[in-house]
């Protein structure tokens, strides 16, 4: 994809010269719109200083910039305007960078732009998808299910597993469980662990609406409770597991994840990134150090190999890792 290029011109006008000067940058707003590739072009005035005109042009590409740059009416300005100004313009190239900070979060329009795009190409609406992301909504539970693009993916994963038998570590809504379950052969089974009965309840509806509700169990408690009774249970051996729960036990939840697991069993987890905060061990946060204890782990894991991935999209900078059973 290439990145939208931003001009920003100022042009700064005699005091006496200042309407004409207005008159002469307006005209070219029709102009200019006409070019292929330029999708804005703003005349902005400074309140603080009415010599001070800003134009803020975005054009899709360098080539769209160069052709504009090139049009007769923009290579006549500099005669146009002489005489008129109290200094010379001064016009300036930017590049849009990942830097907006939302909740202290980077993020980039584009990331939602696009993960929009791609909803509406592999993600059609789905009522029973929604309602389950409104009843989360509405009983006040946190939005941090996976996204849809990411929800397609675990289901794609799981259907070229042939997965019969899937563990989830994190229901929250039954969101990536409905995902998941939908993928799931006749006969097939999901085992999903939740810590909070409310969240379990709220599932509970959403898998039921779903009509995937017979093939699912949802186990509520602690993770770490329950998981050495699925051992004991022989629950397994589980062909996709997807860790989501809290990132400060991931390491544990891996271990388990591994020994509930067969030859070619497939572990993925979630939120591996965060931010980008993955690289630093001084943030003295206990999900950041909790994940990079577990992508250690699995890095230095004989058992397994294994790989991360990192994302950007609806939820912001996060990624995943994989890893296949040996
Ligand atoms: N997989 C879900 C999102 C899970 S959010 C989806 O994409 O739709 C993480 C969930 O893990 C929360 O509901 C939280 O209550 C649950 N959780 C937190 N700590 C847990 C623990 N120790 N054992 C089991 N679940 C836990
Ligand atoms: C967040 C996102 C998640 O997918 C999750 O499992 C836990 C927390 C978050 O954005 O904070
Ligand atoms: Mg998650």
């Amino acid at each position: 994809m290439s990145n939208a290029v931003h001009v920003v011109a100022r042009h700064f006008a005699r005091p006496e010269k200042v309407r004409e000067v207005h008159e002469v940058l307006t005209a070219l707003i029709p102009l200019s719109r006409a070019e292929p590739g330029c999708l804005k072009y703003e005349l902005f005035q400074n309140d603080a200083d009415p010599t001070d005109f800003t134009f803020i042009e975005t054009f899709a590409t360098d080539a769209a910039l160069a052709s504009h740059a090139a049009a007769p009416y923009v290579v006549a300005l500099g005669a146009k305007l002489n005489g008129l100004l109290a200094q010379p313009s001064d016009v300036r190239v930017y590049r849009p960078l990942a830097v907006d900070m939302r909740d202290g979060r980077t993020t980039d329009p584009r990331w939602t732009r696009v993960d929009d795009y791609l909803e509406d190409l592999f993600t059609p609406a789905d009522a029973t998808l929604q309602a389950a992301l409104d009843s989360a909504g509405a009983a006040g539970l946190p939005p941090i299910q996976v996204s849809a693009t990411q929800g397609k993916l675990l289901h794609v994963i799981a259907r070229a597993l042939g997965a019969r038998r899937i563990l989830e570590i994190g229901t929250l809504a039954g969101y990536s469980a409905i995902w998941l379950a939908r993928a799931l052969p006749a006969g097939g089974r999901l085992i999903t662990i939740e810590l909070e009965p409310a969240h379990a309840e709220v599932a509970r509806a959403n898998l039921e609406r779903a009509g995937v509700a017979d093939r699912v169990d949802i186990r509520v408690g602690r993770a770490l409770d329950i998981l050495p009774r699925l051992a004991a249970e022989a629950a397994g051996a589980f062909d996709l597991t997807f860790i989501d729960a809290d990132k400060v036990s991931y390491t544990q939840y891996l271990d388990w994840a591994i020994r509930l697991s067969h030859p070619g069993s497939l572990i993925i987890a979630d939120n591996v990134i965060r931010d980008g905060a993955v690289t630093d061990p001084t943030t003295g946060d206990e999900m950041v150090d909790g994940v990079r204890r577990f992508n250690a782990a699995l890095a230095a894991d004989p058992r397994v190999s294994a790989t991360a991935v990192q994302t950007v999209g609806v939820k912001g900078y996060d990624g995943f890792t994989a890893a296949v059973c040996m």
